[in-house]
Parts: C-alpha cells; sequence; structure tokens
C-alpha cells in the first residue's frame, strides 16, 4: 500500500480529499491511535461530575479503564483504574463518591491522591509497600477547561491550552466569545448516543463543511437560510449563522422563549456557531444552550458519537423545563449526517476513490484537518509503503 499526502490541483480550486484507504486501513487507524487518540487531549466528562472530594467517574479511553477523582485537597487527578496488585479493575461503576479506593479482589485501599494506602494480612512486606510510592496507582493526566475534562494518555503530553487555544482563535479570532457562553456553569440535560459505520474522519470533515445542508437538512435549512447557500459557520474566522426571521429559537418547531444564556450579550442573540476542535469535539453554541458531540472511535470503519445538550440548570430547575423541542432539532441534524457519512464509507475501498475525492472551494477549509491529521500520524512529508 502507498499512502500520499492529498494534493491540490494547479488550478487551485479543486482540492483533493484524502485517499479511500484513509479511511478503511487499520494499518492507519493504528497510527492514528497511538499518534493523535493516545497523544493528544480528549474530551472525556464535565468537572460537574467530580465536583466534591471523592467524587469519582470511570471511564475507558483506547483500551485502558481510566479513574478520574477529586482529592481530599480538591485536586482532580487521572489514575489507570487497576489496582497494583493483581490488576483488578478498581471502581466498576461509572460515577460515585468514596472516602478511599479500595480494591474489590484482596482489599488493598489507595488514598484519593493514589497513594497505596493499606495492604491487609501481609504484615511482612506491608510497610515496604505503602512507603514505596512506586507503588502507588499509574497517573494519567487530566485537566479542565471551560468545565470539561479532558484527558491525555501521553506521558509527556503538550499543555492543553497549547492544543486548544490555537483552534479556538483560528474560530473566533479571540478567546472571548466562546467564555461568554460559560459552558461551565451549564448541565447537561439530554444525551444520545450514535453508532455510525464511518471512520472518524469522515464525521468530522462532515461536519466542518455544509455544502451538504440543502440536501439534507430541511429543517437546519429552514432555521438558517444561510446554510442553503452551502456556506457553513466555519468557512470564516468569526462567522454565525443567523437565524431565519420567522424562527423563535433554536429548536425543531422554531418555537421557543428561554432566555438567553448568562453572560451572552445582545449580539449573540438570535446567532449559531458550530465549531470543531481537533481531534474529536464540536461545539454548536446557541443563544440558549449549548450542545457537544465527541467521536469515539472503534475501528477504521465505525465510530461512537455521544452527543449532549447543555442549559442553564437554573432553567432546568423550573416545573415548565421542556428541552425536547430544541433537543430533536439536532438529533434529527444528527441522524441525517450519520445516514450520510455512511454512504460514502461504504464506498471508501472503491477503485473509483483510491485517489480521493474532489473538495469545492466552499468546503477548501476541510483540508486544513487532513493537514493535522496528516501531519499528526507523519505522513506530510513522507509516504509510507507496505
Ligand atoms: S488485585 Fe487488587 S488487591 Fe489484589
Ligand atoms: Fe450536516
Amino acid at each position: 500500500m502507498i499512502i500520499e499526502e492529498n494534493v491540490v490541483n494547479d488550478s487551485g480550486k479543486i482540492k483533493s480529499t484524502l485517499r479511500g484507504e484513509l479511511y478503511t486501513s487499520p494499518v492507519i487507524f493504528e497510527l492514528e491511535r497511538k499518534h493523535i487518540f493516545s497523544k493528544h487531549w480528549l474530551f472525556v466528562g464535565y468537572e460537574y461530575d467530580v465536583a466534591e472530594p471523592g467524587q469519582y467517574i470511570t471511564l475507558k479511553v483506547e483500551g485502558e479503564n481510566i479513574l478520574i477523582v477529586r482529592g481530599k485537597d480538591h485536586l482532580l487527578r487521572g489514575f489507570l483504574n487497576v489496582c497494583r496488585h493483581r490488576g483488578a479493575t478498581l471502581c466498576s461503576d461509572s460515577s460515585g463518591k468514596t472516602g478511599v479506593i479500595r480494591c474489590p479482589y484482596h482489599s488493598w485501599s489507595y488514598g484519593l491522591d493514589g497513594r497505596l494506602a493499606g495492604v491487609p494480612k501481609s504484615s511482612e512486606c506491608r510497610e515496604e509497600l505503602v512507603n514505596n510510592e512506586n507503588y502507588g496507582l499509574e497517573k494519567v493526566n487530566v485537566q479542565t477547561w471551560h468545565g470539561l475534562i479532558w484527558l491525555n494518555l501521553s506521558e509527556t503530553p503538550l499543555p492543553l491550552e497549547q492544543q486548544l487555544d490555537p483552534q479556538i482563535i483560528e474560530r473566533f479570532g479571540e478567546l472571548e466569545t466562546l467564555s461568554r457562553y460559560q459552558i461551565q456553569n451549564l448541565r447537561v440535560s439530554h444525551r444520545k448516543e450514535y453508532d455510525v459505520k464511518a471512520n472518524w474522519k469522515i464525521i468530522v470533515e462532515n461536519f466542518q463543511e455544509c455544502y451538504h445542508c440543502s440536501a439534507i437538512h430541511p429543517e437546519l435549512t429552514s432555521a438558517f437560510p444561510q446554510f442553503r447557500t452551502g456556506i457553513g459557520t466555519q468557512n470564516e474566522t468569526g462567522s454565525g449563522a443567523s437565524f431565519s426571521e420567522s424562527v423563535e429559537a433554536f429548536s425543531i418547531s422554531g418555537k421557543g422563549n428561554r432566555p438567553m444564556l448568562k453572560g451572552l450579550l445582545p449580539e449573540d442573540d438570535r446567532l449559531y456557531y458550530g465549531m470543531t476542535i481537533n481531534p474529536h469535539v464540536f461545539i454548536n453554541l446557541t443563544p440558549d444552550h449549548v450542545i457537544i458531540h465527541r467521536i469515539i472511535p472503534i475501528n477504521a470503519e465505525r465510530s461512537i458519537v455521544i452527543c449532549d445538550w447543555l442549559f442553564d440548570p437554573d432553567e432546568m430547575a423550573k416545573a415548565d423545563f421542556d428541552a425536547t423541542d430544541a433537543v430533536e432539532l439536532f438529533h434529527r441534524v444528527n441522524e441525517q449526517d450519520f445516514e450520510a457519512c455512511q454512504w460514502c464509507q461504504e464506498n471508501m475501498g472503491s477503485k473509483a476513490y483510491q485517489n480521493g475525492g474532489i473538495l469545492v472551494p466552499i468546503e477548501h477549509h476541510v483540508s486544513r484537518f487532513y493537514d493535522y491529521v496528516l501531519e499528526s500520524i507523519g505522513l506530510s512529508t513522507s509516504q509510507i509503503a507496505n
């Protein structure tokens, strides 16, 4: 197999996509796991779920069982959720609260800071074990950003801001717009999970372009007339899409009267912003709620997408709070998008796509994502063969 980088046609009006095998090859998928998903910061959860000392969440990332727990000193820490004795999973529940991390198998116990604290029935070596910090839990880097927890499996990760801030600046021209939405104060009211038979990159590139909007998103284009032109909100730094005059809110009926999120300015009203955060997150900003997608690649041709709808908890506490109308709009968009992604994935192994496809000018910004992937896996300056 020979993998080449994407090329720009001489005219400059046509750029090629990645070649088909970049979306099907297990070799490429392993390179992406090794150089992107095991090295870059990934969004894994919400800080409010681990706000108090002893609160923890568990999850699986790249085949590792992970435990994220708030210490008695209020610091948030990540660990491999694996007992150092014989390797049992320490915490099996997806979330909980505890004063000590106790292994269910032989009852070794660890402090919330990961230190080995108790080794029952082994007076001979107890001191040797608990006094040796090497027998504590294996640490994993976690950091928070706008109330979102990010995790990095690398032992020498780049600072989180170094990964995220340039992307926010490229999208908005500055960092303030996103900060105004105060995502750290919002709560998830609805979550939907989608099992998509498509490579994770197809899902990202679909989200980045709106050339398809008029063909497959009737509800979205009637709410945002600009999308009929194929110009999305990610084509240009700082651009948001305006609501149609006939629409009151970002919802399937177009109706709604929730107040704007606290912190927003009058100019944020009746605007929608979409943005991608490499490698695997989409953030959608609307005046009264925020939608966050994360993609979890399963293999070269399958991905899970988790989509969360976040609202102001003061609104959620009201007796008449009902987000189903708002949720239905993006849920429908998701289903339309993921079906289209599957139409493409089916043919990534076709001879017709062995040299890739075409990006028309309103899709050209997608090639920056290709550059990111190729550079990350080391293919931008070289070719590989096997
Ligand atoms: S495997 Fe955890 S105490 Fe034995
Ligand atoms: Fe779409």
